[in-house]
């Protein structure tokens, strides 16, 4: 049997895979798994089993606001926080399997330095301007607040949950003063502006190459990358922001935990590097540490352009991989840009966002400790599900279907069949077979096909997994995996060994010579996925475990040149499964723990109140209005008199809102009025009607706004 590869002339190449830095300030959820570190160590294994040069490299990323506030709430410093939640991180990523190569933290000595050597180089070349602005602070946190700790209505799309410089919602880029009613993120309350000076990256200025570099992929007149492979939500989210125009971001912040601008640098007291400055600068000083440890070049993988660059991230920092780092990059002068940002969707739980506040998610530390042996399962799901294109929802019913389905009655029975009729006609032996011999074809229409052209099939169907591995398209890998295995089933099914060995022993020689192939190339494409199932599928082989040092591709040129996997002669081991079924009871204790959280945050909302009937509902005369004149009582901390305009007339109402809202900014806003409420005199005010409000759990109120295109004095029922 001889058939060409093409794979067989591949060239190794290098390959420095990133995943994003987390945050240490709480622990990884399947929505982090799913979105940034399976898929990075999906793909890390695959180029490892491809002979590649292949770095892997991570970190926690221990700055930023909300670990400083995180250790106020848990009245500890910062440092004991990240130390808590790095250890975690280290823990669950080592049980989980992703295989990163270094694993490093950004409060290390190591990362300050280089982060301020990088800062300090692009402010020598004069890539900074310094400007003084207003920025906002919270006056109740004392801090000035970064873009993504505030949040606020978009004013292109009025998504409610806009961040500070990105809607994600709409995509657009904003910037903290675009928000309607901006809030601050760590206390809820409404943020003010403050003078502050600080090192503005002019993003602007790099806009005509950037534009070049992500929709032709050309840098520099030169094909860098191919756009087509890139995928359709981050070039959107790209174009969105080049589009409406880039805007000089500032790269520094007033914070009191992080890296500090160099102190040789005027004005650099109290001010730290931004995430953007700091966070993927740490994929460098990761490097670093790694080639410390290693004997290794750590400029060779950052700074050759024979290396190929990918960052994995979550939907939440596309712009920030795709135009600020490779800005920042481009604008040092010494490094290479990515070739591909891999970036995915988000995944629900069960019908709703994930949400730490809320508990909301299933914890990557709960499940491991609940599961401790079925890490691979839920790689399995997640894989399943992954959220590649479009977001995407965990359900635990679907995890048990999943891995009943898929994992038991499919991948796990074909091989075990495999190894028991392996032992039970030929002692585990695998037979001696010719080329020409004949099977009935595995396709299930019965015709005669030879081992060889079985053995096409085969080398087909492993091209077509490795073909998405290669394009970043992990579903449609698993899924070919899977179909691999279905495959494998259908010979069994089709030509049914156990009646061919008393009429036609001949055939089952081949067909059994074919199984094994089958359950070796399993053995190998499961690797990426499922390295555990990997090691079990090849010691079930008696071959040795992989090691990622180019099995994958060599097993492909061996087939190609006409050999096997598994040689005849060669004895594998006894049966043993490789799954078990998923039981209705771990499924329902899942479900009971979501359920728990479910009523713990309705317990933070007021109890429902008793039945009405229709009538009592209908008693009451909704309308919609406007608000005209806005104004805080004397003397009263909560009440402002407001001016409505009811259409047909005007009404002043007093309202307990000053806690969550100033008179300037609620002036022309959308309002439903109680407007047959009894008039009353509050603190010796007379007020008739009232405006409606819902109160968050957190205590906030918001106003209960008409759609904008209801006529002031129409009636709302
Ligand atoms: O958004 C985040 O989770 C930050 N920790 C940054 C991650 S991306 C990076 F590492 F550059
Ligand atoms: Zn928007």
């Amino acid at each position: 049997m001889h058939f060409k590869s093409p794979i067989a002339m591949i060239i190794p190449r290098r390959f420095l895979i990133t995943a994003a830095l987390p945050y240490a300030n709480g622990p990884l959820h399947i929505g982090h798994l799913a979105g940034c570190y399976i898929p990075a160590d999906i793909y890390a294994r695959f180029r490892r089993l491809m002979g590649e040069e292949t770095l892997f490299i991570c970190g926690s990323d221990e700055h930023g606001a909300a670990i400083t506030l995180r250790a106020k709430q848990e009245g500890q410093t910062p440092r004991a926080i990240v130390d808590k939640y790095h250890k975690m991180f280290v823990d669950s990523f080592a049980k989980l399997n992703v295989s990163f190569d270094y694993y490093h933290r950004t409060s290390a000595d190591l990362h300050h330095q280089t982060a301020g050597d990088f800062f300090k180089h692009l402010y020598n070349k004069g890539e900074f301007i310094e400007k003084t602005s207003e920025q906002y602070y919270d006056e109740s946190a004392q801090q000035f607040l970064a873009d993504r700790y505030i949040t606020g209505t978009c004013p292109k799309c009025n998504y409610d949950k806009a961040y500070g410089d990105q809607c994600e919602q709409c995509g657009s880029a904003l910037s903290p003063t675009d928000l309607i009613d901006p809030r601050s993120t760590l206390t809820g309350a409404k943020p003010v502006l403050r003078e502050t000076r600080h090192w503005y990256f002019p993003l602007n200025k790099h806009e005509d190459w950037l534009r070049d570099w992500i929709e032709q992929g050309i840098l520099e007149g030169e094909e860098h990358h191919y756009v087509d492979e890139w995928k359709n939500h981050v070039l959107g989210q790209c174009k969105s922001w080049l589009d409406s125009g880039l805007q000089p971001r500032a790269m520094t912040r007033d914070l009191d935990w992080g890296v500090d601008v160099p102190h040789d640098i005027p004005g650099s007291e109290g001010k730290k590097l931004y995430v953007w400055m700091d966070a993927p600068i740490g994929y460098i000083s990761s490097t670093k540490q790694w080639a410390k440890e290693h004997s290794g070049d750590w400029e060779q993988w950052w700074k050759d352009p024979e290396t190929r660059l990918t960052h994995f991230i979550g939907k939440d920092n596309i712009v920030f991989h795709s135009i600020i780092f490779p800005a920042l990059l481009k604008a040092h002068g010494d490094f290479i840009l990515p070739t591909h940002v891999p970036a995915n969707q988000f995944m629900n739980l069960e019908g709703d966002k994930i949400s730490t506040s809320r508990n909301w998610a299933v914890w990557a530390h709960e499940y491991l400790e609940e599961a401790p042996d079925k890490v691979d399962e839920l790689r399995f799901y997640l894989i399943k599900i992954m959220p590649e294109h479009k977001d995407s929802e965990f359900k635990w019913k679907g995890f048990q279907d999943a891995v009943n389905t898929d994992l038991v009655n499919n991948l796990a029975n074909f091989i075990n069949r495999v190894v028991v009729l392996m032992h039970k006609y030929y002692d585990g032996v695998v037979p001696e077979i010719n080329d020409l011999d004949e099977v009935f074809s595995a396709r299930g229409n019965k015709e005669i096909s030879t081992h060889e052209a079985e053995m096409l099939d085969l080398f087909d169907r492993m091209h077509e997994v490795m073909q998405g591995l290669r394009t970043y398209e992990f579903r449609s890998a698993l899924h070919a995996l899977l179909e691999l295995s279905t495959a494998g089933n259908a010979l069994l099914q089709f030509n049914e060994p156990w009646k061919q060995i008393k009429t036609q022993p001949e055939v089952v020689a081949p067909v059994m010579h074919l199984a094994v192939q089958y359950v070796a190339a399993l053995g190998l494409l499961t690797r990426p996925f499922m390295p555990d199932t990997s090691d079990r599928i090849m010691d079930l082989l008696a071959l040795p475990r992989l090691k990622e040092e180019g099995e994958l591709l060599e097993a492909t040129n061996t087939l190609a040149e006409g050999f096997y996997i598994v040689h005849e002669g060669h004895t594998i081991n006894r049966p043993k499964h490789l799954f078990t079924r998923i039981e209705d009871g771990f499924i329902e204790r899942q479900m009971k723990k979501l359920e728990e959280s479910k009523s713990a945050l309705q317990s933070t909302f007021e109890p429902m109140k008793d039945e009405i009937s229709y009538d009592d509902f209908t008693k009451m005369d909704l309308r919609a209005g406007t608000i005209l004149e806005a104004e805080k009582v004397p003397k009263t901390d909560k009440l402002i008199r407001l001016l409505i305009d009811l259409g047909f007339e005007q009404r002043q109402v007093v309202s307990g809102i000053a806690a969550d809202f100033s008179p300037a900014d609620i002036i022309g806003k959308k309002i439903t009025l109680l407007a047959n409420l009894a008039p009353r005199k509050i603190r010796g005010v007379e007020s008739k009607g009232m405006i409606l409000m819902a109160q968050n759990g957190d205590g906030h109120l918001h106003f209960v706004s008409p759609d904008p295109l209801c006529e002031d004095g129409s009636t709302i029922s």
